[in-house]
């Protein structure tokens, strides 16, 4: 049966604005003024990842979120104990679990549920206890959703990564990625997981990406970031709900 319009949502990823504050040390770019600026230009939420190297968003960073927007904060962190804690603490909306590698330059890859089911597990439980939406952050992959489904984790998150690489590089791979995404978004709605994407999402693949019925929220960071030097945070997020909207009705003509 086709879906018809489900909504979709934008969680619009500050870590970057952090990038910038920190580059230089000072108390500038403020993200909460960013964070201000996105819920009030259409963003239905604020995304946020707290590294274990607190490379870009800090721990005072969580708590100004969580206080100055009450329920809008969906806190990006790998399954570790010192993140279960602070989660556990601070009660964000929701928690997206993603793998983390100190070296890596961005989130690589998608976790690994198969290997870490009995982690994860020991993990979402006291998070959906607490009232906390959860999520994984995963590749387009049948095994993986499979295994997040006996987890019974309310989200997956999946990473658009490849496909958006390949899309922006005109490979011929882009067909193949979408049909991943595509499909694994079909699966997982089917199932009642509540399907979310992100990751390397600029105009063209949000327009994209939100084709896909089944899809109901994009979590988009570095290129709205970007973008926003020329154009201005507020207008580069109402273009980017506008592509969302297109992306949708072509989606509701297939
Ligand atoms: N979603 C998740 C789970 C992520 O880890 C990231 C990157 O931190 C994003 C979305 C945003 O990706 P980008 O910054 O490439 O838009």
């Amino acid at each position: 049966m086709k879906i018809i319009n489900k909504k979709i949502n934008l969680g619009v990823n500050i870590d970057h604005v952090a990038t910038l504050r920190n580059a230089r040390g000072e108390l500038f770019p403020s993200i909460i003024d960013a964070a201000d600026i996105a819920l009030k230009s259409g963003a239905d939420s604020i995304t946020a990842h707290l590294r274990e190297d607190r490379r870009h968003i800090n721990d005072s960073d969580i708590k100004d979120i969580v206080t100055n927007f009450p329920g809008k904060l969906n806190l990006e962190m790998a399954a570790t104990e010192e993140m279960l804690n602070i989660a556990l603490n601070i009660k964000p909306f929701s928690c997206c679990i993603v793998p983390e590698k100190r070296e890596e330059l961005t989130t690589e890859g998608g976790l690994d549920v198969l290997s870490k089911h009995n982690q994860l597990k020991k993990f979402i439980d006291p998070l959906r206890d607490a009232g906390i939406r959860t999520s994984f952050f995963v590749d387009a992959d049948e095994v993986q959703l499979e295994k997040s489904a006996d987890l019974d984790v309310d989200c997956l998150e999946i990473h658009c990564g490849s496909y958006c690489r390949a899309f922006d590089r005109s490979l011929n791979t882009c067909e193949d990625e979408f049909k991943k995404i595509s499909n694994i978004a079909k699966l997982a709605s089917q199932l009642g997981i509540e399907v979310h994407a992100g990751h390397g999402l600029n105009y063209e693949t949000t327009k994209m990406l939100s084709s896909i019925n089944e899809i109901e929220e994009l979590n988009i960071g570095f290129f709205i970031i970007s973008e926003s030097l020329f154009k201005g945070l507020d207008i580069v997020i109402r273009d980017i709900k506008n592509c969302m909207s297109e992306g949708r009705s072509l989606g509701e003509e297939n």
